[in-house]
């Protein structure tokens, strides 16, 4: 028998290659193309009027200075997007949301009116120059304002909407639940606030539409991570036929979640567009984009575990408050009201749990985005993850030990938890272990204890995670009645080079390099011959873009279909060159052979060349395919993430020591992106735990709208990372056994920190701070020996 001829898949570029990100060539270069870098023939600037309070009646709007300005073409009030409809628009979770304010602005920073003009500049002048008469009104800004006797009704334009309520949602077995706290030992509580945050991309949203009347085509580039649902969205609010739209998302400076929603400013570029039939940019400042855009959590928990004496949970129960803003925008699963807060527990053997969600609307920027995060499941995990070490205290057991008595157990997958979901599969307890290793876990509590003596305050947090990625499969996820599958398109040239085409919208997450990886995986094409397109809906076949770690395995996975659907017909080209039936042809890693005589083979180039040259009687000439995906199931990662610090008593200043992230994302693609994902993942967890400051005082005023407040991490802060990959559990669901893991870091990172601090001062009784841990609320918790909870308290005089 003669030796395999197979090709070298990590030389190809395969699956499990590091191979260097092919678009950085022109990131690194300064040649990236973002929507501000376009610029079209006539093209006109648009800027937006923000409202300067949180909750006012709008009395009149004069804009006749702005428009006497020269250089000005168009001023867009809400009035006359009234006569066009466009004064409200739908949003992603069955509500409303004005375009342009009408009747009241419901938070500060609502767009109130626009200017078009020659250049930015002007527009901006134009904008101060409209005079907006405001009666104040009492402002709304948490969920217990929103429900308090005699609030201010702040959705006032809708029907039947009476008070601030947007839903009441239920999920789990209430009497089952009540039963098995009534048979606890011990119940442990906790109650705590995850703050307002911002994805607070690099690149603000922004677009250029361009409407061009002799073809009736409209095009618009802009900053969405989902064209293809941009492009519904515009079919049928502005009643534009879909065949004429063409929605192109270029280069994309980070969307963490922030660019998948529907904003003001790309409703009123398109309708200025067409009525100036010139093209018309809007691009959002960096104020505009952190007081107004894709605010995430904000959310009120509170939970309890029913717990036997030895550390089984029995039970789990929880309420949440989730303050929405002025209009309830999430783009999110319709049938889950709260996202995917119901993945919380879902990696440990819980036997019963039920948890209620109750909505509301608040004097705020629409919030609930998912930032980097699955619909809600980063609140679920910092929730469970908090609440698990706050049992472990109240039970005195050892927080890694009590975690690994309560995990699902290897034998257990699939394994379907109270909540509904079906776990695929992972080794929780093998992670674990891995991570305790790595972070010297025994020495560390010795350290531990003989630093507390010399009146050193040292602290380890662990937080162990699993989370719902890849929504969704079609019977259960939709967003406003679209099935979530995605997708992918295949065409292979006859010199064996390829492009493929995908539905979803990379952001900075590597999908240029990734897919042609799977691809060479698949068909033994060198990556670096697959060229990779996203993000033009006139190109790319439909997809619901790329969020919630949903690209790898939906997107993913339909890339290794198409690709398997090219390979079945190299196949039966392969059969035909070596004058063989079809079931006597094998497959290696870029070649078909004969099974008789090895030796005798066509390369998978020599069959794409065969589609266009040489091909069987009666067969379709041409070597290309489309894929749709409908994932059977989500899949679901597993990560551990241990964080040690030391914290300064008399300052509340926390350092971290050593970090450790021990993730389980089954078969890596890019071993390298994956772990760019993780760092950058734990870089955000840092900076929410340590230093992300947004949030309102009493008039709805919001505090934290610039970089001065709301701290990102530069190099210098963020702390260095240990990264273990040797846990591999594929999914058994996708094709190649690939899991998410975009978002892993980012959703189960904050409860390390936050426990390494709070197991730190563990003498003082206090059991919660709430994030930001900033040295002032730790200095308060350790003098006053008392819990820290809520929003950062803004002083009269700040
Ligand atoms: O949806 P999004 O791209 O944000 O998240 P993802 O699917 O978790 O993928 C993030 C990046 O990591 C992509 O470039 C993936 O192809 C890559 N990845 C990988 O190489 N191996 C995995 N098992 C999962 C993701």
């Amino acid at each position: 028998m003669s030796v395999s001829q197979a090709l070298d898949e990590i030389k190809i570029g395969g699956l499990g290659a590091s191979r260097r990100r092919v678009e950085d060539d022109r990131f690194i270069r300064g040649k990236g193309n973002y929507t501000d870098d376009i610029t079209l023939p006539g093209m006109l600037h648009l800027e937006i009027l923000r409202s300067p309070l949180a909750h006012a009646r709008i009395k009149s709007i004069d804009t006749s200075k702005a428009w006497d300005i020269p250089g000005v073409h168009l001023v867009l009030t809400g009035e006359m997007m009234a006569t066009r409809n466009l004064a409200w628009m739908p949003t992603l979770s069955y509500d409303t949301q004005a375009v342009l304010a009408t009747d009241k602005v419901r938070f500060q920073g609502q767009e109130v009116a626009c200017v078009i003009a020659d250049d930015p500049y002007i527009a901006k002048d134009a904008c101060e120059a409209i005079d907006v008469e405001y009666e104040p009104l009492p402002a709304i800004v948490n969920p217990a304002q929103a429900v308090a006797d005699g609030a201010p009704v702040i959705r006032d334009d809708k029907e039947n909407q009476p008070d601030n309520v947007i839903y009441n949602w239920e999920v789990g077995d209430r009497a089952g639940t009540d039963r098995a706290f009534e048979q606890a030992d011990v119940v442990s509580r906790l109650q705590l606030h995850y703050p307002r945050s911002h994805p607070s991309p690099i690149e603000c949203c922004g677009s250029i539409a361009d409407f061009n009347r002799a073809t009736s085509k409209l095009t618009v580039y802009m900053t969405t991570q989902a064209p293809h649902i941009i492009r519904a969205a515009v079919a049928l609010v502005a009643e534009l036929p879909e065949h004429m739209i063409r929605i192109v998302s270029p280069d994309i400076g980070g969307g963490f979640g922030n660019k998948v929603r529907v904003y003001p400013g790309y409703v009123c570029s398109i309708l200025a567009s067409i009525l100036l039939e010139r093209p018309v940019k809007w691009i959002e400042d960096k104020s505009g984009n952190l007081i107004s855009t894709g605010f995430a959590r904000d959310i009120y928990l509170d939970g309890e575990l029913a717990l036997r004496k030895d550390g089984k949970i029995l039970a789990v129960r929880m309420h949440a408050d989730a303050d929405h803003g002025a209009f309830f925008s999430d783009a999110q699963p319709s049938k889950f009201k709260i996202g995917l807060l119901h993945s919380t527990f879902a990696c440990y053997d819980v036997p019963v749990a039920h948890l209620t969600a109750r909505g509301t609307y608040s004097n705020k920027a629409p919030g609930g985005v998912a930032y980097r995060c699955s619909f809600r499941v980063t609140e679920a995990m910092f929730f469970q993850e908090r609440m698990i070490a706050a049992a472990a205290a109240d039970l005195g057991m050892d927080p890694a030990e009590f975690r690994r008595m309560n995990f699902v157990t290897d034998e257990q997958f699939p394994h379907r938890t109270p909540f509904g979901f079906l776990l695929d599969s992972g080794q929780y307890a093998k992670c674990l272990d891995v991570g305790l290793k790595a972070v010297g876990y025994e020495d560390f509590r010795r350290q531990q204890e003989e630093a507390r003596k010399r009146g050193k305050l040292l602290g380890l947090g662990i937080s162990t995670m699993t989370e719902p990625l890849g929504a969704g499969n079609s019977r259960e996820y939709d967003i406003l009645g679209i099935k979530m599958f995605d997708s992918a398109e295949l065409k292979v040239h006859m010199t064996g080079k390829a492009i493929l085409r995908t539905g979803a919208k990379t952001q900075g997450q590597g999908h240029e390099t990734t897919w042609a990886q799977i691809v060479a995986h698949e068909l033994g094409l060198p990556a670096e011959d697959v060229i990779v397109e996203e993000g033009d809906t006139d190109t790319a076949p439909f997809g619901m873009g790329t969020y919630a770690s949903r690209s790898t395995p939906v997107a993913g996975a339909a890339v290794s279909m198409v690709a398997r659907k090219i390979r079945a017909k190299a196949r039966r080209l392969a059969a035909h060159l070596l004058e063989v039936s079809e079931e006597d042809v094998e497959w290696e890693l870029g070649r078909f052979y004969v099974r008789s005589s090895p030796d005798r083979g066509v390369t998978i180039q020599e069959c794409a060349m065969a589609a266009y040259s040489n091909m069987p009687d009666g067969m379709e000439p041409g070597l290309e395919n489309t894929a749709y995906y409908d994932p059977p199931n989500l899949t679901w990662p597993f990560a551990v993430y241990l964080v040690t610090v030391e914290v300064d008593p008399e300052t509340g200043v926390w350092d971290v020591l050593n970090i450790v992230a021990v993730d389980d994302c089954g078969v890596r693609i890019n071993p390298m992106i994956v772990e760019g994902q993780i760092m950058g993942g734990l870089t955000e967890a840092y900076a929410m735990a340590n230093m992300q400051f947004i949030t309102f005082d009493a008039e709805g005023n919001c505090v934290g709208a610039n970089y001065m407040d709301y701290l990102l991490p530069t190099a210098w802060e963020t702390p260095g990372f240990e990264l273990h990959s040797e846990v591999v559990t594929p999914s058994p669901h996708h094709p190649i056994g690939a899991k998410g893991v975009g978002e892993c870091a980012a959703v189960g990172g904050p409860a390390a920190f936050v426990n390494a601090v709070i197991d730190a001062i563990a003498g003082t009784g206090v059991r919660n701070i709430d994030m930001p841990l900033l040295p002032d609320r730790v200095w308060e918790a350790i003098t006053h020996r008392h819990d820290v909870s809520g929003a950062p308290p803004v002083r009269a005089d700040d």
